[in-house]
């Protein structure tokens, strides 16, 4: 395999008309955790520079990198100070102009993110607004009010924090201000225009850089019920992304969507926005992607599916659906920065790679976009045992084994001793277990079963194979706990058909042999006309004509 030769591009990365996020596969750089090129234990912007060859290699098409703007740091970067500017712990702007650059020799776009919903506290604005009286100018930039009760000193709703504890904080003044997330990030007002003036000319600033688009923060939370009315619940959080919440995907936060929307067309070569939004049900979350809103939005239904035939054939037929009722591409996620590591979630250990590896091969056979968390395509695992002085994510607050550390921990390169190639000094900020030494790029570089190199087939295959990518699925009769399809290549280029059959089920199945093995994503055996699928194993085939 070739880890360190380029590949061409994707689609023109110049021209216009391409719709190359229509199938694109989109690698999320987690920036603090990729590379450390100056030794301070935590990655940066020259650290992703070095290793795009390997990237490259890979065969993404594109980068989202998650925030490296100034921020004080209190959610790690979803706290922005300073929107236009690099947080000097990532680098400069100027090595955000030569990763840019860089990005596109190689033929891969970046994408970077924005976060409308929130600023840090230490931003101008918010200090502004502390400095101002209530019912100032500076204050109608974010949501501030009087409590309730008879001296103000209960919050004005009930109204909880995703981070846990109430979603407001008092002020010495006597009122409140509103923060979905940790006290250190208050809500910005979007009835406010003088909001979408400030974000309308943040994004040109970043598409004037050169970006192809963005990842919108809490994409579905910039909108509020008008009059902020209670939810009259407790325990919100477990109600994310399966009830209406009056903070939460509101019919009025698509006009802001419009809005982006309009603007990232008037550029020209497809800038695009994927939306980061929970919504309670397909349909609503497809709202995002209507035509003239973003371009994508991720599929969390689809990430947090059990490993089970039916319930993976479920959000797959009702994403496809919803989707493509709206035109949009479906937008497929197994695992981000804030959820437990897939190999984890579907049971860790060898059982749990095993799945991970079936899953990669099911996800990349589905027609639409797939993204890919740093780390999983070396089958990295979540740490579930990082020592408490090193958990420092804001989550973790809440309890429940809510903290986000541990699928967040830094990529092991290479070398036999922790921290693997992550940086030029000898730490890195979150430990590295010693373990990951047979799962670092160099061991798996050269070994055909791994992880790295099944991702790096998949890709090839998916790039070079007219099936694959953008289209629909036909679903064929399997054994039970399997899912079987066959993708097809539509409209007037090459032809060309791929069959996938996965099996989730914890027997071996036969399948019939749809055509010529081009990738399993574990031993599988076949007498000719039939393949033996193991538990927890894909195979995609190259079907000819009649197959
Ligand atoms: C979603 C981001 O992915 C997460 O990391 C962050 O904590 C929240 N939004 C708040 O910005």
């Amino acid at each position: 395999m070739t880890q360190d030769t380029l590949t061409a591009p994707a689609g023109d990365l110049a021209g216009d008309g391409t719709r190359w996020w229509r199938d694109a596969v989109i690698y999320q750089v987690y920036v603090r955790s990729f590379a450390d090129s100056d030794g301070d234990g935590v990655g940066d912007l020259p650290g992703i520079r070095s290793r795009l060859p390997h990237l490259a290699g890979l065969g993404v098409d594109a980068l989202w990198l998650t925030p490296f703007y100034v921020s004080p740091m209190a959610d790690f970067g979803y706290d922005v100070a300073d929107y236009r500017d690099v947080d000097p712990l990532f680098g400069t702007l100027d090595d955000a102009r030569g990763l840019i650059a860089d990005a596109h020799a190689h033929g891969l776009r970046i994408i970077v993110d924005v976060v409308p919903n929130h600023t840090s506290d230490r931003h101008a604005w918010f200090q502004a607004a502390l400095a101002a009286a209530p019912g100032s100018p500076e204050r109608a930039r974010y949501i501030f009010r009087d409590g309730r009760g008879p001296d103000g000193a209960e919050p004005p709703n009930d109204w909880e924090s995703v981070f846990g504890g109430p979603a407001w904080t008092r002020l010495p003044d006597g009122q409140w201000y509103l923060h979905l997330f940790a006290p250190e990030q208050p809500d910005l007002n979007w009835e406010n225009p003088e909001v979408h003036a400030e974000f309308a000319d943040v994004l040109r600033f970043w598409l004037d850089l050169g970006v192809d688009g963005f990842r919108v923060d809490v994409a579905h939370g910039m909108a509020k019920a008008p009059g902020l009315p209670d939810v009259g619940h407790a325990d919100q959080v477990e109600m994310l992304g399966t009830a209406v919440l009056p903070y939460f995907d509101q019919d009025h936060v698509h006009d802001i969507h419009r809005e982006w929307r309009r603007l990232l067309d008037s550029y020209a070569g497809e800038r695009i926005a994927v939306a980061e939004a929970w919504a309670p049900t397909p349909e609503r979350l497809a709202a995002y992607t209507r035509p003239d809103e973003l371009h994508q939005a991720f599929n969390f239904h689809y990430l947090t599916a059990s490993w089970e035939a039916p319930a993976m054939r479920r959000v797959i037929e009702e994403s496809l659906r919803t989707a493509g009722e709206v035109g949009a591409p479906a937008t497929w996620v197994l695992s981000n920065h804030d959820v437990k590591r897939h190999v984890t979630r579907y049971g860790g250990g060898d059982r749990g790679l095993r799945r991970a590896r079936a899953a990669a091969l099911l996800t990349l056979a589905l027609p639409g976009s797939s993204y890919v968390y740093q780390g999983e395509e070396l089958g990295l695992p979540e740490v579930l045992d990082l020592p408490e002085e090193f958990q420092q994510d804001p989550q973790r607050l809440r309890g429940d084994g809510a903290g986000r550390d541990g699928c967040r921990v830094p990529l092991p390169w290479e070398g036999e001793e922790p921290p693997f190639g992550f940086g030029a000094g000898g730490g890195s900020w979150l430990p590295i277990p010693t373990g990951w030494r047979d799962l670092t790029v160099a061991a798996q570089r050269d070994d055909p079963r791994s992880m790295l190199n099944l991702y790096a087939e998949a890709l090839r295959i998916r790039r070079a194979h007219p099936a694959l990518g953008d289209g629909s699925l036909r679903w064929l009769d399997g054994p039970a706990g399997t899912l079987v399809f066959v993708r097809e290549s539509a409209g007037d280029g090459a032809r060309g058909r791929v069959a996938c059959a996965v099996n989730l089920g914890g027997r071996a199945v036969r399948v019939p042999a749809y055509g010529t093995r081009l990738l399993a994503s574990g031993p599988v055996r076949g007498d000719g006309d039939h393949v033996e699928l193991p538990p927890d194993t894909a195979l995609w085939w190259d079907v000819e004509e009649d197959g």
